[in-house]
């Protein structure tokens, strides 16, 4: 994470921020999960302590080493991701949904192993949506003046480009600030580096061309920073 000359903006401020992808599981073994490897919100979480704020960074399936005085908690389903950012974001100053929840999960879990058929046919698998943890963080605020940042990896087609659907999804998600990815390419997974603009509910917009994941991370506390109210 690149220093700031010691900029302390987020003294005194609580942000919590989600990373990593969660799994829902089918049977003991396996589970449906995403690639989201926890880098950006790992990112923001050093970025955001860095400048001064109490953070907690709650991980979903996430092997990176712990942020230095960074409270770290770990889930597993998008079902525990939402109850352990209810409570950790209850009255916090500045909420981050970095982590890619699993937007479905198996109707039912086997509680044994599933085994194959000998006669070769394969088992249907029906799934439900779903809680949206960002929708119901952003339609229950816990403190006034609240930010509440959202990212969306997105991919444009012949009717909407990537910023069309990223304004429809900012909307759509109540949220104050939305970090959105072009993945049509698939570059952004994994990777240290990373191309984002950062939209804002007031209509801004700034981009990070070809930006580390630790100058993403700078930028979205700058616009917390900008958005969070005076602090009492
Ligand atoms: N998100 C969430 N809970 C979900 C799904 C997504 O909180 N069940 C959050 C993500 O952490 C991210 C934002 O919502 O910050 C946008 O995620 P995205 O997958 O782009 O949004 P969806 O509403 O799931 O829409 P889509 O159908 O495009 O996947
Ligand atoms: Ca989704």
């Amino acid at each position: 994470v690149i220093a700031r000359g010691g900029v302390r903006d987020l003294a005194g401020r609580h942000v919590v921020v989600s990373a990593g992808g969660t799994r829902e599981y089918l049977d003991p073994v396996r589970f449906l999960g995403n690639r989201s490897s926890g880098l950006q919100g790992y990112a923001i979480a050093r970025a955001a302590a860095s400048r001064g704020a109490e953070v907690t960074l709650v991980g979903a399936n996430v092997s990176l080493p712990d942020p230095a005085g960074v409270k770290v908690l770990s889930v597993s389903t998008t079902s525990e991701l939402r109850d352990a950012m209810i409570s950790a974001s209850a009255g916090a100053d500045a909420i981050v949904m970095a982590a890619a929840p699993a937007d479905f999960r198996p109707l039912h879990l086997f509680e044994a192993k599933i085994k194959k058929s000998s006669d070769g046919s394969a088992p249907v698998i029906d799934l439900m949506q779903n809680p949206d943890i960002l929708l119901e963080l952003s339609s229950n605020r816990t403190k006034d003046g609240q930010v509440i940042v959202g990212f969306a990896a997105e991919t444009g087609d012949a009717h909407f480009s990537v910023l069309d659907y990223a304004r429809k999804k900012l909307d759509r998600k109540g949220v104050d600030l939305l970090v959105v990815n072009d993945v049509s390419d698939g570059k952004v997974f994994g990777k240290a580096d990373n191309e984002a603009v950062v939209l804002g509910r007031d209509g801004s917009s700034v981009d990070v061309p070809r930006a580390s994941k630790g100058e993403v991370a700078h930028v979205v506390c700058d616009e917390i920073a900008r958005l969070l109210p005076l602090s009492e």
